[in-house]
């Protein structure tokens, strides 16, 4: 593959910077609020992201909204998918920028079928092929490389907020020689994001930022079509996947890439910047990685543990039902605090504590169940090359002393909003 070096995007950086503001929400005493539900009302009639002011993926249906903190009761909700459903999220959340065609908002068979088809293609041993052949080269030829001479940078702004976009288009098989056509499109894949503000401009702004993806993305879908589909890119698998018997049509594969293009890159950005944060905050932890990669999946699963990126999981309750004593009514949504739960001291000890050693149990990061994120294995691979080439190409890698330290922060969406870092320049 051919790589070019790309220059930081500004208009990325601060759509990104705008969603993080938009579900930061006030988060200056989350630990001590989350800790008290869970002691003393871990079920909760209402939305505690309206009530931190962040932007809620609950919505504004109308319906009565219950939060929910305890590790026990999340995971219940999103094991029982018959009880506790996911179409809401056609409604609320994102499902009115997508056409209502995600899979998060499938339920049933609909969902196992769709799943069932792209789950192949999202397989660890993939991952393991496209490590060596996209994400390596492309992360360290595009990011890394040109950084090394300059001695200093923000780490968002000049990796972490493009190398995910960069990532999925290579992973999809598009020319990574038009840098500026994909980070347009990267930045309305954003504005999908920003059109959850309550602000009639920016819902109009991500409807049509959503309308724009989708001709290109269906020109290239056929384009594949029309020349065999025999790569091992995603949309040339996506076209080869069978389940059933089942296919996917061109339009299907359209939609599914358009909802891949916010789903793949704030996530995978924001747990990048989180990761480099627990980092540099632990630097003993720091020094073991150093001297031994193979801790790499420990310090990812434990900052994602630690400091999920997105907080909410929300599902619709089926039929009335009873947890922690109080009686959710059918009909209500349920918002699952997923900060809360990865922090439940019934489940991990000392819970608020960054400990890559600690027994591994079930957390929430990347979901759980029939729902769990597909893309799970891509972000995983693609977050631990992005840390692993900084850490081998910029000798001694530090925050850098003229800036406040990064502080990974936010209610809804969480991570640091700078990591300024200096290194020694060979
Ligand atoms: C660190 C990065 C990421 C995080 C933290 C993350 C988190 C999540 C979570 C929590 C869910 C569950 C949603 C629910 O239960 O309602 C989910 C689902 C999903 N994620 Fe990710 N994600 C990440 C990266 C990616 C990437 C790189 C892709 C690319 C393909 C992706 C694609 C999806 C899809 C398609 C679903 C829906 C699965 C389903 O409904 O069956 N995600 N993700």
């Amino acid at each position: 593959m051919t790589t070019v070096q790309t220059k930081p995007n500004k208009d990325l950086a601060e759509g990104f910077a705008q969603v993080g503001a938009l579900f930061a929400g006030d988060d200056s005493n989350i630990e001590q609020i989350y800790r008290d539900h869970r002691a003393n009302m871990p079920v909760m009639e209402g939305d505690i992201c309206a009530e931190l002011g962040a932007a809620s993926f609950a919505g504004a249906t109308g319906r009565p909204i219950y939060t929910i903190f305890k590790h026990a009761d999340v995971m219940k909700v999103l094991r029982d998918t018959k009880t506790f459903t996911s179409g809401i999220l056609m409604e609320t959340g994102l499902g009115p920028f997508l056409d209502g065609l995600m899979i998060t908002g499938l339920d049933g068979d609909e969902h196992r079928q769709l799943r069932g088809i792209l789950q192949p293609s999202f397989t660890p041993a993939v991952m393991e092929e496209w490590r060596e052949t996209y994400i390596r080269p492309l992360i360290k030829q595009s990011f890394i490389e040109p950084l090394v001479a300059l001695g200093k940078t923000e780490l968002i702004t000049s990796v972490g907020v493009m190398f995910p976009i960069h990532v999925v288009y290579a992973v999809l098989g598009f020319p990574d020689d038009d840098t500026a056509a994909l980070e347009t499109f990267a930045t309305k894949a954003l504005k999908v994001l920003g059109g959850m503000a309550n602000d009639p401009e920016a819902k109009r702004a991500a409807f049509q930022a959503f309308q724009e993806l989708y001709e290109p993305t269906l020109a290239a879908v056929q384009a594949r079509r029309a020349s065999g589909a025999e790569g091992s890119d995603l949309i040339s698998r996506l076209i080869r996947a069978q389940f059933e018997g089942r296919t996917l049509s061109d339009h299907q594969i359209t939609n599914f890439v358009r909802m891949m293009l916010p789903a793949a890159s704030e996530t995978t950005s924001r747990t990048f910047a989180i990761m480099m944060t627990h980092l540099f905050d632990h630097p003993e932890v720091l020094e073991r990685l150093r001297a031994d990669r193979s801790l790499m999946r420990k310090v990812l699963d434990e900052s994602v543990r630690h400091d999920a990126v997105a907080t909410f999981k929300v599902r619709e309750a089926q039929t009335d039902v009873t947890l922690q004593d109080v009686t959710i009514p059918k009909g209500s949504i349920i918002s699952a605090c997923v900060g809360s739960a990865n922090r439940d001291e019934t489940v991990f000890e000392n819970p608020d504590v960054f400990d890559i050693d600690r027994k591994q149990m079930a957390a929430f990061g990347f979901g759980f169940g029939a729902h769990m994120c597909v893309g799970m294995w891509l972000a995983k691979v693609e977050i631990e090359e992005a840390v692993g080439l900084l850490l081998d190409m910029l000798p001694n890698l530090r925050l850098d002393p003229d800036y406040p330290p990064p502080v990974v922060r936010g209610v809804s969406l969480r991570g640091p909003d700078a990591v300024h870092v200096v290194w020694d320049v060979p």
